[in-house]
């Protein structure tokens, strides 16, 4: 019977053989064959690093590191790496932070540095002789992961609480250990699993002996990336009349009710909120991928809290009086500054330094005002000229590849489209008309 081709043991194939596997399945070009070779790091020690992050690596996928320099926060000045695939998302929020270098700054602070873990469990046993039998042995468990805590705790980490938990009303037996941990400058995630294992191990056991017959299924110890409570705050403010050349059309005050309106929008409706705070990301994605952290847990995170009401929300909120104008942004993020790719991608490492070797804390406090910078620079642009015009003029370049444009091209179009909307259409058309042109003389 034919099948799809399964292939069997293709992580231990060598980088060649892999890609001549590809070349059969996927009839790889010559010319795709060239651009995974040139993107091989010549430096065979760095091309290991970079291939030994992941599995199956066959090449390197770059994105540029730019830099957004000017943000003043809480009185010091800081030059922010950026990594991203969009355009004109490192120019909006260095635009930003030199307005706001201006206007005093990002004013920012740590509301809190807790991570979650959960051991979740099943129990048939009554509920009342299981919250009863815990709180003696508790002490226990937390002896129990002493040996996986000590060096933490040397730190100025650990574990801060420890409950049980029934997980919800709707899921019948179900129960969890629910752990606080502090973990100093690190992200925690290996830890904070190595200590749930242990603990899940220990706690079966000792509720066998509580308890023979009846006995707990573990179902998964875990950390939880949702963290509420590894939180960081950051506004800025001014006097509306900062906002006086800002637009033609308007004076600062009618900017700085229109912008709050703007983002009162994203308060009450989820369509909007989504992409108000996906402009927030633009800017703490690009931070937390430049200093190697997990992206993909900070989004999770500030996804879930952006809906704790119960409906998904803005994640800033701003207001406006005749004399105050302020953007605030409350935000869960666990980050850390050692350990994991923070230290081995030598780009992460060049970013930690870049930023001064920052703690974890005032990472928090950098990536929090990257988000309110870019939140603030596409609220800007999209309640005055729309965004368009800034990102096709920075998207003129792409274009411009993308079409093949010589350098004489390049300026023709430069010239043409300057002051006009740019589109690739148009850029297209304009291109062809003039290729056509000159074939003719
Ligand atoms: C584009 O990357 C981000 C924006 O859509 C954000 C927003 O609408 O607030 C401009």
């Amino acid at each position: 019977m034919k099948g799809p081709h399964i292939v069997n043991g293709f992580s231990k194939l060598t980088r060649n053989e892999k890609i001549e596997w590809l070349k059969v399945q996927s009839g790889l070009s010559e010319g795709t064959m060239k651009i995974l070779n040139t993107h091989l790091h010549p430096d065979h020690d760095l091309q290991n690093i970079y291939a030994d992050i992941s599995e199956n690596t066959i090449s390197n996928f770059f994105l540029p590191l730019g830099l957004a320099p000017n943000f003043l926060i809480n009185g010091d000045l800081y030059t922010l790496p950026m990594v991203l695939e969009e355009s004109s998302v490192v120019a909006a929020a260095s635009h930003a932070a030199k307005f706001w270098a201006m206007h005093g700054g990002f004013h920012t602070e740590i509301k809190g540095i807790l991570k979650v873990g959960q051991v979740h469990f099943t129990w048939k046993g009554s509920r009342d002789s299981l919250l009863t039998v815990f709180e003696p042995l508790k002490e226990g468990l937390l002896e129990s992961v002493a040996h996986l805590t000590g060096r933490m705790k040397n730190r100025g980490g650990g574990i801060d609480s420890l409950e049980i938990r029934e997980t919800s009303e709707h899921l019948p037996d179900a129960y969890q250990l629910f752990v606080n941990f502090r973990t100093a400058n690190a992200m925690g995630a290996n830890f904070i699993n190595s200590v749930l294992e242990a603990m899940a191990t220990e706690f079966k056991k000792a509720m066998e002996t509580a308890f023979p017959h009846s006995p707990v299924e573990i179902i998964m110890a875990i950390l939880s990336n949702y963290t509420p409570q590894c939180l960081v705050s950051c506004h800025v403010e001014c006097h509306p009349s900062a906002f006086d050349q800002i637009s033609r059309e308007m004076s600062g005050l009618e900017f700085g009710r229109k912008f709050s309106r703007a983002v009162d929008l994203a308060k009450h409706d989820p369509y909007r909120a989504v992409t108000h705070n996906k402009g927030i990301f633009n800017g703490i994605d690009a931070v937390v991928m430049a200093t190697g952290n997990d992206f993909r847990a900070v989004e999770a995170c500030a996804h879930a809290y952006a809906s704790a009401n119960g409906r998904y929300s803005s994640l800033s909120s701003a207001e406006c009086t005749d004399k105050r104008f302020s953007l605030h942004l409350e935000i869960p993020l666990a980050l850390g500054t050692v350990g994991g790719l923070t230290s081995t991608h030598p780009m992460a490492a060049a970013a930690m330094e870049i930023l001064g070797r920052p703690s974890s804390e005032k990472l928090m406090q950098i990536v929090a005002a990257a988000g309110l910078a870019s939140n603030f620079s596409a609220l800007r642009s999209l309640i005055t000229t729309g965004i368009q015009q800034g990102h096709m003029k920075m998207h003129l370049g792409n274009i411009l590849r993308q079409l093949n444009a010589s350098p004489e091209e390049e300026s023709q179009v430069k010239k043409e489209f300057s002051g006009r909307p740019i589109s690739h259409a148009g850029i297209e058309n304009f291109l062809q008309s003039e290729r056509n042109q000159s074939k003719k003389s």
